[in-house]
């Protein structure tokens, strides 16, 4: 079987696609005839070298957390799943054993990590963590799910975001951002979107954000956005601190990532006269991946693939992750 490997952690050359035996499944597992995984910028960054995840001794190293497809074999005693099923993927991995994995949510399994594998022909996966899909629910549709809407759905269930509500979304374009953005709305709550491209705030807007801003720089931010009872923010760095001052009082903040910075200051004194809820947030749980699968096949959730590539063009994939040349979600197609 193909898969696309990173050979090198130095950016997109460093992407290699290369044969190898086709795994088999061993007690527990299922091996997924691959059809489509979705990329992020996670991936990326394990791609320049900038994930405490993967280095050099893990080369070379298959990434791909968001794999949807067939089932073409299982294991000994996996019965939730049988070849022929089509499924996507959940890549949370945990222990089973931690305080967190008895009682919930899964996602803060002390021992948590995730699964990558899915830029390949075949992945060899725990068939505990198939979600079977169904009919109404495309294979390619599924592999934008996982990561991107799942921490989105997290994200607004952590931030008790309901209908009515105001909510702003700090780079509002990609995969975490689009998904916060439909799943406002399939919430009922109101969305402002920043980019700094007007062309994907135009898609934006079509795609049903409220209030599409271009916003180029965290100052710019500043006034740009009136008052919102939540702000969904993947961005980090000083776009932290200039939402901080579009709260409301009361307010809350979800953060889940860093795309613009791991730094920002601000006055303490701001988060407890203004009662601010500032809350971290990391994946989502399999049942938020189930009731995302439930939202698209009821026809509340389409979500929004922007470019497809195949797995000899997975490199192009990530350059144009890198330039910022997307809109949504990006699928390689093994
Ligand atoms: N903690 C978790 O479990 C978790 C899960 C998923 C994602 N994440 C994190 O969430 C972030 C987004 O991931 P993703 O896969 O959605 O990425 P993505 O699709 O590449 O996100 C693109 C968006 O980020 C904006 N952007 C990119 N670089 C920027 C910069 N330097 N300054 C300002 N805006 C910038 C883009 O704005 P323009 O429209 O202006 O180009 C676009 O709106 C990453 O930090 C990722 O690690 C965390
Ligand atoms: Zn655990």
């Amino acid at each position: 079987m193909r898969e696309a490997a990173f050979a090198e952690l130095i950016g997109p050359p460093g992407v290699e696609i290369r044969e190898r035996p086709a795994p088999i499944p061993d007690s527990g597992e299922a091996v997924v005839d691959v059809g489509a995984c979705s990329i992020n910028r996670h991936d990326l960054w394990i791609l320049e070298g900038d994930s405490a995840m993967v280095d050099g001794d893990d080369l070379p190293f298959v990434s791909g957390l968001d794999l949807a497809g067939t089932v073409a074999e299982v294991g000994d005693g996996v019965t939730a799943v049988a070849p022929g099923d089509r499924v996507v993927l959940c890549p949370n991995e945990t222990c089973g054993t931690c305080e967190f994995c008895r009682e919930g949510p899964e996602n803060l399994c002390e021992n948590f990590s995730l699964y990558h594998g899915g830029l390949a022909e075949r992945a060899l996966v725990d068939a505990d963590r198939l979600v079977v899909l169904p009919d109404e629910v495309k294979t390619t549709t599924a592999a934008a799910l996982p990561t991107a809407y799942m921490t989105a759905w997290h994200m607004l269930r952590r931030a008790d975001v309901t209908a009515g509500d105001r909510a702003l979304v700090l780079g509002a374009t990609g995969g975490v951002g689009v998904a916060c953005v439909q799943l406002l709305d399939v919430l009922g709550a109101a969305s402002i979107g920043t980019s700094t491209s007007e062309a994907k705030l135009r898609r934006l807007s079509d795609l049903g954000c409220d209030v599409p801003v271009e916003v180029d720089s965290p100052d710019a931010l500043r006034g740009a956005v009136g008052e919102v009872d939540a702000v969904l923010n993947h961005l980090g760095g000083e776009y932290t601190r200039a939402a901080l001052d579009a709260l409301r009082r009361g307010g809350r903040m979800v953060i889940c990532g860093r795309t613009a910075g791991d730094r920002s200051s601000f006055d303490v004194a701001d988060l407890f006269l203004n009662h601010y809820r500032v809350i971290g947030s990391t994946m989502g749980t399999q049942a938020d991946l189930e009731r995302l699968v439930e939202l698209v096949a009821a026809g509340d959730l389409d979500p929004v693939v922007g470019e497809e590539y195949d797995l000899e063009d997975t490199a192009a994939a990530f350059a144009d992750m890198r330039s910022r040349d997307l809109f949504g979600k990006s699928i390689v197609h093994p």
